[in-house]
């Protein structure tokens, strides 16, 4: 996996895509940590943000390297939450931002790192909702370090913040934002629970068919992504069957890491829309989200990106396209019909794969009323929707939201 790795990071260089100034993948990596953040931080102490569960590993660390420890993060950050760390952050005045943890523990530290040296809270800087539109000072350097895969938020330059009192998910986007250091240990990964997993991976999934079909998509990204599919179809179940699995997991965290690089230089679509609002208004996780509404999506989205969802499922069934139309094509098909059986083959296999994982097909378990699906379909319209293959209003997102409720 490391001489995957290494070349998918050269394409990223090659192509000029926003990406972390550092990248370093491979098992043990993490043993690199201490060293880069002396680097890093120079004389000036660091700020760890963890969750509770990483606390130990983040006290073990900051007793190497002088600084305090934020291990607060419990699930997806709100403004309480990252304000609370940016003022602890603010007090100690550090050099470097480290975050060891999940999406949500990478996306805070993003945001302290940024607000430790500016003014005001991070509602401020939400997109749509604050009336900050800069940052006066360049955030500090950060080091992040994903012990789990799925959100690929160590590649990305945004965070994603709730606001519960607007009922709505915003990011704080800005380009300083993007961490200086991505150290991607995929044993680290090792002890995740099955259901993060499954979840983890099915966000990862989601980005990576979506930067595909956007309207935003570009060919560097498409051409990583579509080679991060080919990892997901056979490493996904694996790692929830075999959570101790090296290669599974080192390939599940390659394809997170290449998903984040695809959404912070290309845009995603309609499930990330959606799952906003889900995990905003109804906390559904923002990777079981994504995996309820994958499918159903990419249903919904086929008339306006054929060619695009066709390669993305053609990469996610190994590339092995004739294999994985079960022989139904014949010589004598057109390109189209062939097109047709890889995505309808594909739509099969992720659906298989919702089943074997345990993730529904649909929202039914919620019983959401008419009201409640309005209110997720006009909280739906983040920048994710802008670049769904059809374009999408209030309107037509309930009456999609109609079909699988
Ligand atoms: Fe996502």
């Amino acid at each position: 996996m490391e001489v995957l790795a290494q070349k998918l990071i050269s394409e990223i260089r090659a192509a000029g895509l926003k990406a972390p100034a550092k990248i370093v993948f491979g098992a043990g990596v993490f043993a690199r940590l201490e060293g880069l953040a002396r680097e890093l931080a120079g004389d000036r102490p660091v700020f760890i943000v963890t969750s509770p569960f990483l606390a130990p590993q983040a006290e073990a660390l900051r007793r190497a390297l002088p600084g305090e420890v934020f291990a607060q993060v419990r699930g997806e950050p709100t403004v309480r939450l990252a304000d609370e760390a940016a003022a602890q952050a603010r007090r100690l005045r550090p050099g470097l931002v480290i975050s060891l943890g999940g999406g949500s523990v990478m996306d805070t530290a993003k945001a302290v790192a940024a607000l430790a040296v500016n003014p005001g809270s991070v509602r401020d800087y939400l997109e749509g909702l604050g009336h900050r539109t800069q940052l006066e000072t360049p955030p500090l350097p950060h080091i992040a370090v994903p012990t789990t895969a799925g959100t690929g938020a160590e590649a990305t330059r945004n965070a994603v913040i709730a606001a519960p009192d607007a009922g709505v998910k915003r990011s704080m986007r800005f380009d300083g934002m993007l961490p200086a250091v991505a150290l991607l240990d995929p044993a680290l990964t090792l002890s995740v629970p099955r259901a993060a997993t499954a979840a983890g991976g099915l966000d990862t999934l989601t980005q990576l068919i979506e930067v595909c079909i956007s309207a935003k998509r570009k060919p560097a990204v498409t051409a990583l992504a579509l080679q991060a599919l080919t990892l997901v179809r056979t490493a996904l179940p694996t790692c929830c069957a075999d959570p101790h699995g090296q290669e599974a997991r080192a390939a599940m965290l390659l394809a997170s890491f290449i998903s984040g690089v695809g959404l912070a230089n290309a845009g995603l679509a309609m499930a990330h829309g959606i799952s906003a609002a889900l995990g905003a208004l109804h906390n559904v996780p923002h990777g079981l989200a994504c995996g309820i509404l994958l499918p159903a999506t990419l249903r919904y989205n086929r008339c306006a990106c054929e060619p695009e969802l066709s390669a993305a499922l053609a990469a996610f069934l190994n590339g092995s396209t004739a294999a994985a139309a079960g022989g139904r094509r014949r010589r004598s098909q057109t390109a189209a019909t062939e097109a047709d059986d890889v995505i309808e083959t594909g739509l099969a296999e992720i659906e298989k794969l919702q089943r074997q994982i345990g993730v529904p097909g649909d929202l039914r378990h919620l019983r959401l009323d008419t009201a409640a699906l309005q209110k997720i379909a006009a909280g739906s319209m983040g920048s994710s929707m802008s670049g769904n293959p059809i374009a999408m209003n209030p309107d037509n997102t309930l009456a999609f939201l109609q079909t699988i409720s």
